[in-house]
């Protein structure tokens, strides 16, 4: 074989192998109510326009933003020459420079190939911005909480090529003053949050008999927060209905006003013991 054919079987296979990538994310099953919640997201990107597009997703911590852009970067990126979701922005970027990795993990995704090592952020900007702007991508920047933060990784829309789209994913709307359109992330309506529920204290799609009651007080004191919904179903799963009534006990002793927020905390709080146990 001569070099030449070498060379081009090596290209073959590094295409075919582009090819092969798992582009899609993984998304837990028992998602509820997820054709409503990335519809409007979904259809908003899809139509036809040659500029960059940017879409803001804002709500509260637990009330799926995250899980939404995922299962919109699925059902969205075989149509572009690349994607990539750079999750957690604001937990990685607060490591020592930690907004390099996520520069390169950009450039790493949608070019398939190793990228030239570089350490700092600026040099960083303009390595995305010189390799990505003719390319096709879909990008989603998760839990935004800082302006630099996305300037890292787009501080123009003209870094990416025509009809790139990006997602961005936040707690905090005051971020979301680019964004063509922001969709507001609200809790899940009362069937979908006791189907939730009953995926996870009972692993199926409705209360058993005998617990309906109590499964709909529990899922009352949730709020339709899909991440105490996940958790508390999660901690009450075989318990018996003792623990079940002090359970409920313990939520009803929550003031009103504070119930989203304490519900958040007792969620993870259960979610680390679980963790380290
Ligand atoms: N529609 C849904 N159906 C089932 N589970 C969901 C749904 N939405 C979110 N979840 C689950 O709830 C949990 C919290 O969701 P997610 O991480 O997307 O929230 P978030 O809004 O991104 O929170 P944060 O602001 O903390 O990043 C996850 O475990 C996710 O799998
Ligand atoms: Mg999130």
């Amino acid at each position: 074989m001569s070099r030449h054919e070498a060379k081009f079987i090596k290209e073959i296979i590094k295409d075919v192998l582009n090819k092969l990538e798992p582009k899609y994310l993984y998304v837990p099953e028992h998602l509820v109510g997820m054709d409503r919640l990335a519809r409007n997201i979904y259809d908003f990107l899809s139509t036809a326009t040659d500029d960059v597009c940017i879409v803001g997703i804002h709500g509260m911590p637990g009330i799926g933003k995250t899980t939404i852009a995922k299962v919109v970067l699925n059902q969205l990126c075989y149509r572009f020459e690349g994607s990539c979701f750079l999750s957690n922005i604001n937990e990685t970027s607060k490591q020592f420079n930690g907004l390099v990795p996520l520069q390169k993990q950009l450039l790493r995704d949608i070019l398939k190939q190793d990228v030239a090592n570089f350490d700092c952020v600026d040099r960083g900007k303009v390595m995305i911005k010189d390799r990505l702007r003719r390319k096709r991508v879909l990008v989603v920047a998760d839990d935004l909480a800082h302006l630099d933060q996305l300037n890292a990784l787009m501080g123009d829309r003209s870094w990416f090529g025509p009809r790139s789209r990006v997602i961005i994913t936040t707690r905090y709307s005051s971020l979301l003053g680019e964004a063509d359109q922001t969709f507001q992330i609200k809790e899940l309506e009362p069937d979908e949050a006791l189907q939730l529920f009953s995926w996870h204290a009972f692993k199926d799609t409705k209360p058993a008999e005998d617990y309906i009651e109590l499964s709909k007080k529990a899922v009352d004191y949730c709020g339709g927060l899909p991440l105490a919904l996940k958790v508390i179903g999660a901690l009450l799963y075989r318990e018996n209905k003792d623990r079940w009534e002090s359970e409920i006990d313990n939520l009803s002793r929550i003031p009103n006003q504070d119930i989203q927020g304490k519900l958040l905390e007792r969620s993870l709080n259960v979610f680390r013991e679980k963790q380290s146990s």
